[in-house]
């Protein structure tokens, strides 16, 4: 039987100097098919730390991480190597090579990791741009292009190879609330059409709850709340610390915008 589970962390426990301070601990979580999960908590309470684990950049003192139900094994170059031709990665900063073309930065990727043909790869890429909107921009240069049409850029390179996971640590940060709103779309589009799984970090509770299935909230390492979205929506109110993050999040939030128009 075809399993739709994609992604699993059973009890995960991570520590960067091998003592017992863990900065992670007891994490359990798991993506199905087509799922959003979003990473929640505050400013060092351990999610790129997690994220690292899941990119198999870094290894847990204890328990594992099943991947499509095979063991992640960071230690295998073999198994890392095939893993990373099931996912997509976002980082904070976008990260296209600036001296590549829009178009070079998408054909590397392709060049690296597939054979196929040349005209191939340029149908692919072609037609990913179109799809975001950006097919006039194929022969600009990074420098060229706006926040946003670099995050697109980004997104498009994230899923050329066609991934099972995408990952994403912090896709709004530097935006502002309309081209947020954009990406937000964008990545539920993509999601919707080619059915994949997707882990998002971010500080934006809107952008959190417009995106995600599923939420995991984390508190100094350890999980505070994990759950669907409408259990979520239904603790709010009740759990004082939840409360207060969301409050401060939209606050947040509030303030930018009435910056951004002064
Ligand atoms: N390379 C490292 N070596 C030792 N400690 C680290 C390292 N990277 C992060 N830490 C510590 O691990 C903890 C979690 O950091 P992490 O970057 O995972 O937080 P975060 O939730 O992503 O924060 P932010 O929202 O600010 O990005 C922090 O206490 C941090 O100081
Ligand atoms: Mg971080």
């Amino acid at each position: 039987m075809i399993s739709d589970n994609i992604l699993k962390v059973e009890n995960l426990y991570f520590s960067y100097n091998k003592s017992n301070d863990y900065i992670l601990e007891k994490i359990s979580f798991s993506l199905n098919r087509s799922e959003i999960l979003v990473i929640l908590g505050q400013s060092g309470c351990g999610k790129t730390t997690l994220f690292k684990n899941l990119l198999g950049l870094l290894k847990p003192q204890k328990g594992k991480i099943y991947i499509e139900n095979e063991v992640l094994e960071p230690s295998s170059k073999k198994k890392l190597k095939r893993y990373y031709h099931k996912i997509g990665v976002l980082f904070q900063s976008g990260a296209l090579l600036n001296s590549l073309s829009i178009y070079e930065n998408l054909k590397l990727p392709l060049d690296e990791n597939t054979h196929l043909s040349e005209p191939l790869k340029d149908i692919m890429i072609n037609l990913k741009l179109k799809w975001v909107g950006l097919a006039h921009a194929k022969n600009l240069m990074p420098s060229e292009l706006s926040g946003g049409m670099k995050k697109r850029v980004a997104l498009v390179r994230a899923i050329i190879l066609d991934p099972k996971i995408l990952f994403f640590d912090e896709p709004h940060s530097g935006l502002d609330p309309i081209v947020t709103s954009d990406i937000n779309k964008l990545i539920l589009r993509i999601r919707d059409a080619f059915k994949i799984s997707m882990v998002v970090i971010t500080h934006d509770m809107n952008s959190a709850l417009f995106l995600a299935d599923k939420l995991l909230m984390l508190k100094d390492g350890k999980t505070h709340f994990y759950g669907t979205k409408s259990e979520f929506e239904n603790i709010v109110k009740s759990d004082e610390y939840i409360n207060e993050f969301v409050n401060v999040s939209t606050a947040n939030l509030n303030n930018n915008n009435s910056n951004k128009h002064k």
